[in-house]
């Protein structure tokens, strides 16, 4: 067996209520809160952390969803109005805040710095490194324990990853209370992106025992807890479940990256504004049968989620997906079956795309 190794150094906080804890992890040091404008229960998370832990040094809400040059262009504007740099990042919110909050952590007040790293212009040593803390109000990216960011040059239709283990968050703080108002579609697309991170990690030339461990307990949970949850999206013990799961799918994840499934949201997300989670999840499916067979560490995780008959397995993802009312045809989100047999060929060479186990022949006859 070939030797393997697994590491996450993310402190993770856990329970309702935990947001309390921030004040502690803080610990004293001038930090910038960031997070979103476009929702009031946005304006009452800064008014309760900024009494709770004090004024912070400078706050920054340009955040918007699948952060784009320009977007974090004027977030690293704002981050710089602080005058005096703080010594922590607090990020507030989903994937997108958390994902900007490592942006900044990398560019401080000067996006020009990590633009000029991500097209390659200069080298990881130009890139400063503040510590962040992660404090996610969805339950999918697993961005709280991961070291990546993603980077949409939407004008160029390019996706780039700001990757680094010196953006791992110093600390996660997962409390469910803070997802008990994501409205039914963002606690659907955002569940199935974590469910779609514990199947990615599964089908993955970096999997290991300890991966498969967090990723199996992720996707059955996340099977098991999802239709629930969007039929009660006020119940806290589904919330706490899912935000559970999507910790687990992103400790697997985390070691593994993504694969085929993500490599392909790429092209739907930037060419056809599917949203992440959804553009991530609808290919599971048909990757799943294209993958049965190929390897008998990856069947064995399988069988844990899906039981001994892999073929029924593959079925029973397909009717979830669809009694979530997700379609799995891909012409079903606007693009033509060409085009779409061209974007596997892309996915396949894409950078997530090469962690994918299975063979081009197989994805081509299940999934185009
Ligand atoms: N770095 C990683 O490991 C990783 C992994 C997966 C996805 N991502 C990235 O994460 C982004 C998606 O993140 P996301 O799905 O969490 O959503 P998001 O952060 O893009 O937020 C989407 C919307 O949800 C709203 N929202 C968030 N929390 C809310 C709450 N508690 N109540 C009400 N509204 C709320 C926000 O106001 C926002 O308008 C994408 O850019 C994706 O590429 C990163
Ligand atoms: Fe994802």
């Amino acid at each position: 067996m070939r030797a393997w190794t697994y590491s996450n150094p993310v402190k993770i906080v856990f329970g309702t209520g935990a947001l309390a804890q921030a004040k502690q992890a803080v610990a004293g040091r001038r930090y910038c809160l960031l997070t979103y404008n476009d929702h009031p229960v946005f304006d009452k998370l800064v008014a309760r952390i900024s009494q709770e832990i004090g004024e912070p040094t400078v706050i920054v809400r340009d955040v918007e969803p699948n952060p784009s040059f320009e977007g974090l262009r004027a977030a690293c504007r704002s981050f710089a109005a602080a005058g005096i740099a703080p010594d922590v990042i607090l990020a507030v919110g989903g994937g997108s805040v958390i994902d900007t909050a490592k942006v900044l952590s990398a560019g401080g007040g000067d996006f020009d710095r990590v633009q000029a790293y991500l097209e390659g212009r200069a080298t990881a040593d130009t890139l400063l490194d503040l510590p962040i803390i992660a404090v996610p109000t969805t339950a999918g990216t697993g961005s709280e324990v991961t070291c990546w960011a993603t980077v949409w040059d939407t004008a160029a239709k390019k996706k780039y990853s700001l990757a680094d283990a010196r953006y791992y968050p110093e600390q996660a703080i997962l409390d469910p209370e803070l997802t008990v108002g994501v409205p039914r579609s963002l606690t659907l697309s955002t569940g199935l992106d974590a469910l779609s991170h514990a199947l990615e990690s599964i089908w993955n030339v970096n999997a290991n025992p300890v991966s498969a461990s967090h990723a199996v307990s992720a996707a059955r949970e996340i099977i098991e807890v999802l239709p629930a949850l969007v039929g009660n999206p006020g119940d806290i013990g589904l919330r706490t479940r899912m935000m559970r799961a999507s910790l687990s799918a992103g400790l697997a994840f985390s070691n593994t990256k993504t694969a085929l499934a993500h490599s392909l949201s790429y092209y739907l997300t930037l060419h056809h504004g599917t949203v992440h989670g959804i553009a991530c999840s609808f290919s599971l499916p048909a990757i799943m049968r294209s993958v049965i067979g190929h390897d008998d560490d990856c069947d064995a995780a399988l069988r844990r989620i899906f039981g001994e008959d892999l073929e029924a397995g593959a079925e029973r993802l397909e009717t979830f997906l669809r009694n979530l009312g997700v379609s799995t045809t891909a012409t079903d989100y606007g693009v033509t079956r060409d085009n779409w047999v061209r974007a596997i060929d892309d996915a396949l060479l894409g950078e997530r795309g090469r962690n994918f186990i299975g063979s081009r022949e197989a994805v081509l006859a299940s999934a185009a």
